[in-house]
């Protein structure tokens, strides 16, 4: 090799290695990073595999590059514990420079990353937790889940109009079950009807075997159940055992209760329980035959719920913000590019209203039905554009 050319060859290797040198930097300008924090094993395991499924299902079908950004997807375990979600809400904050934060499986996680959210000006995606005032806790929390009074209002309009008025409530002891309790509680008593007894049971490990055995004394005409995605199939078993449904006891709930993810399993002792929500897997629409199919065939076979919609739409919400803002926004401006959203979604039209940052959406009736040897919540009414009864503007 002659001088010059050794000269010109080492000055191109010395352009490569600064350029290698500077590409990891160049790389997270570059990079979208979404912050998704989940229950991933313990009691609420079902809802993070549900929403990750989703997400990654929506990345696959609509690519990882919007606007030009590398959409990286960061998964974290916060094992249903709020503690452990605000230290992942920071790490991901502070260390990795998230530019979205988003999951939050149960209400109270949701609500110990609220003040992150608001501190750091990041946007927070709440995908399944369903408190009515989750939303209230950041101007920066934009939901994509629903809310229990949503839910709970439309099977307390229901209820009367189909021979059950006297009512005992079951719920969960905490937000969400207390929302659920409360607007079903005013609503049917609105229309009528009578809660005879309002029990709440534990959120953790709980044992509804005392509480079934009291409603069973109380021979109400129904009882109305909220409990957490991943419970309702140890309720129905224990309604089931008791003979309860042979005791003229009907059992209703929100959706939760009769879960996709795990309806199926729950025998024909289901058969013919109502509830109401936003989101059936059996939903007679051409996107949504598409969405179950596609997660089903990616994920060995199971059955997406109304987390995995959840998410699923979350992360839309996410991708339309991101270009809208041409990739080039900062936390208020994907904020603003996220309030105001209308799209379709597998449960239906939704709607992100910009002064709630809340969803409005249609709320369903539904039935347990045989499908093809399968059981389903087959909707039989709808309640069109719902806004969440919590809010009071
Ligand atoms: C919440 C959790 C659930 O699993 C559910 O089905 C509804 C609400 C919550 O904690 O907000």
């Amino acid at each position: 090799m002659t001088l010059m050319k050794r000269r010109h060859f080492s000055a191109i290797a010395l352009a490569s290695t600064a350029l290698a040198a500077g590409l990891p930097a160049l790389a997270q300008d570059n990079t979208f990073k979404i912050g998704l924090i989940l229950p991933m094993t313990g009691q609420q395991a079902t809802t993070g595999r549900q929403i990750e499924a989703a997400a990654r299902l929506y990345m696959a079908q609509n690519g990882d590059t919007v606007a030009g950004k590398k959409i990286q997807l960061i998964v974290k375990d916060d094992t249903s514990l709020p503690d452990v979600t605000r230290r992942l809400a920071q790490e991901l904050v502070v260390n990795d420079k998230v530019n979205v934060l988003a999951g939050f499986g149960i209400t109270p996680s949701a609500m110990a990353t609220a003040p992150i959210a608001t501190q750091s000006k990041t946007p927070q995606v709440v995908m399944a937790a369903a408190t009515s005032s989750i939303t209230q806790a950041s101007p920066y929390i934009v939901r994509t889940s629903f809310t229990l009074p949503q839910a709970s209002v439309a099977l307390a309009d229901w209820a009367p109009k189909n021979g059950l008025k006297k009512i005992v409530t079951l719920v969960s002891d905490y937000g969400p079950g207390l929302d659920a309790e409360k607007f079903f509680k005013e609503r049917l008593t609105f229309n009528g009807g009578q809660v005879v007894e309002a029990l709440r049971v534990p959120m953790r490990n709980p044992d509804f075997a005392p509480f079934l055995q009291k409603v069973r004394d109380l021979k109400p005409d129904a009882l109305f159940v909220f409990v957490p995605s991943g419970a309702g199939a140890a309720v129905m078993k224990q309604f089931l055992e008791r003979g309860m449904d042979k005791a003229g006891i009907k059992l209703i709930g929100t959706g939760d209760v009769t879960d996709d993810d795990q309806l199926n399993d729950m025998g024909d002792g289901a058969l013919g329980v109502v509830t109401s929500h936003h989101y059936s897997a059996a939903h007679p629409s051409a996107m949504n035959k598409k969405f179950v199919e596609a997660f089903e065939k990616a994920n060995k076979g199971l059955r997406p719920n109304f987390m995995a919609v959840g998410g699923y739409d979350g992360m839309r919400v996410i991708y339309e913000a991101l270009r809208t803002t041409k990739g080039q926004g900062g936390g208020d401006a994907l904020l603003a590019a996220m309030k105001g959203q209308i799209f379709e979604s597998p449960r239906g039209k939704m709607f992100i209203d910009a002064q709630t940052r809340d969803v409005v959406q249609d709320i369903y009736l539904r039935k347990v039905e045989k499908k093809d040897g399968q059981l389903y919540n087959v909707e039989f009414d709808v309640i069109k554009d719902v806004k969440d009864p919590g809010k009071t503007r």
